[in-house]
């Protein structure tokens, strides 16, 4: 890749058509996963109840609050190479890697979900991490460490609160 290279047939700021595609490709399931997070935050923000209502209520909130951010960078970054970001609720529920909960969960399982979540999503930024990176692609490659980073902070913080019981 070589982002003087006029000798392809098609190129998008030096990338071909399949490495463009393949960005894309990885930047919207990592678009998908993010928007149905995003959801579940708002679900527990909303309906957790019990003694731990703080707890859970005020880290969803500084969560999604975080995710709009990131979720427009994922988007914008799509838009960069000329193609549409996934948009319609269907195809965030289709291709998300994580999956939607139900309200009535207690406080640990809502912890432990986001938990796991979190893990997904770091796991898209990898693949993302991977392809860009054997690729050229230094922005996606910065956008992707930044979001680990920022992911890696909260699954320590989540991981440290299920782990409380040993403080006792
Ligand atoms: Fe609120």
């Amino acid at each position: 890749m070589n982002i003087l290279n006029t000798a392809k047939p098609y190129s998008s700021l030096g990338f071909d058509k399949l490495e463009a595609a393949e960005i894309v490709s990885r930047l919207n399931i990592s678009l998908c996963t993010y928007q149905v997070f995003y959801h579940k935050l708002q679900n527990f923000h909303w309906n957790v109840v019990g003694s731990d209502f703080f707890d859970v209520h005020d880290v969803t909130e500084e969560l999604y609050r975080e995710s709009v951010n990131d979720i427009d960078r994922i988007a914008e970054r799509i838009r960069v190479f000329g193609e549409v970001p996934t948009y319609r609720m269907s195809a965030y529920l289709r291709d998300s890697i994580v999956s939607e909960t139900s309200h009535d969960k207690s406080a640990e399982f809502m912890m432990k979900d986001l938990t796991g979540d979190i893990q997904k999503l770091i796991e898209t930024f990898l693949d993302l991490h991977e392809y860009a990176a054997s690729n050229g692609d230094v922005s996606s490659v910065r956008l992707s460490e930044e979001l680990i980073a920022k992911l890696e902070l909260y699954h320590w913080k989540l991981t440290a609160w299920m782990n409380r019981r040993y403080q006792k």
